[in-house]
């Protein structure tokens, strides 16, 4: 199916390596920033990077958010509020969005290894509050870090896809699916983002403590299909 990506935030370390990923797959990305010239800028490089005929260019939040079909939230937590709340009247009818966001108490100015309580339950229960009437969410990608997204090789990591919309889970579930050693799992109702997103917190943990990047997850003892 014909689809537009918006990345927004995807200037970012998780944005642009999410792009990159999917715009290899085959994906038509938008690169969606508070500065248009500055997602051009992203564009080109992913572009120039990536070689062929990806599709890749570059927009403000707003605009990108307005021309896609899939919106994939990659802005640090405290700013997610505010941008969500300049795009309720942006969304077409019918847009899923993927949030990514993990409320990592370093986003104010404490830990990375902590995360800060959310009166919703979760980022993405937050961001669910403020998205219209029409627009469907799945809380995903939290747990794979943008180092592992910045390579050619496979992630080798388990992702949890949470959410209450089958269609944005099955969305979701399929992009991840696009990223080559990412295995999409079933994470259950868009409360249990709660769970996933205190995870990263304990994995950015686990990377310091064993002086590694790239620590992911894997369940086992699953279906293979
Ligand atoms: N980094 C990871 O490994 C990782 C892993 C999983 C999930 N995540 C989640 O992905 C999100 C992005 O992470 P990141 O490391 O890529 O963050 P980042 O580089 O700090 O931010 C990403 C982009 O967000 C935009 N931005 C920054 N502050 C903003 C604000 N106050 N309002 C609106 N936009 C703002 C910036 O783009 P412009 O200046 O161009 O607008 C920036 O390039 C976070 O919510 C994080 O929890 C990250």
């Amino acid at each position: 199916m014909a689809r537009r990506i918006a990345i927004l935030g995807g200037t970012g370390a998780e944005g642009s390596g999410l792009a990159c990923r999917l715009a290899k797959a085959g994906e038509e990305i938008v690169i969606g920033s508070r500065d248009a010239a500055r997602a051009q800028g992203t564009a080109k490089q992913l572009r120039e990077r990536i070689g062929g005929n990806v599709r890749i260019e570059g927009m403000d939040n707003l605009s990108a958010a307005g021309a896609c079909d899939v919106a994939v939230l990659t802005v640090p937590f405290s700013g997610a509020a505010a941008l969500l709340k300049q795009l309720k009247n942006v969304w077409k009818p019918g847009t899923i969005v993927i949030d990514t966001t993990v409320p990592l108490a370093a986003t104010v100015g404490g830990a990375a290894t902590r995360v800060l309580g959310v009166w919703q339950g979760s980022a993405a229960e937050q961001t669910k509050e403020l998205l219209p009437a029409g627009v469907s969410l799945a809380a995903a990608l939290q747990n794979l870090g943008a180092e592992l997204l910045a390579g050619d090789a496979p992630v080798e990591c388990d992702v949890l896809v949470c959410s209450d919309d089958e269609r944005a889970k099955q969305v979701a579930s399929e992009l991840v699916s696009k990223i080559p050693g990412a295995r999409a799992l079933n994470g259950g109702k868009l409360e249990n983002a709660r769970i996933v997103e205190s995870l990263t917190a304990l994995l950015i943990g686990l990377n310091l403590r064993y002086k590694v990047h790239g620590a992911g997850i894997r369940f086992t003892g699953l279906p293979s299909k």
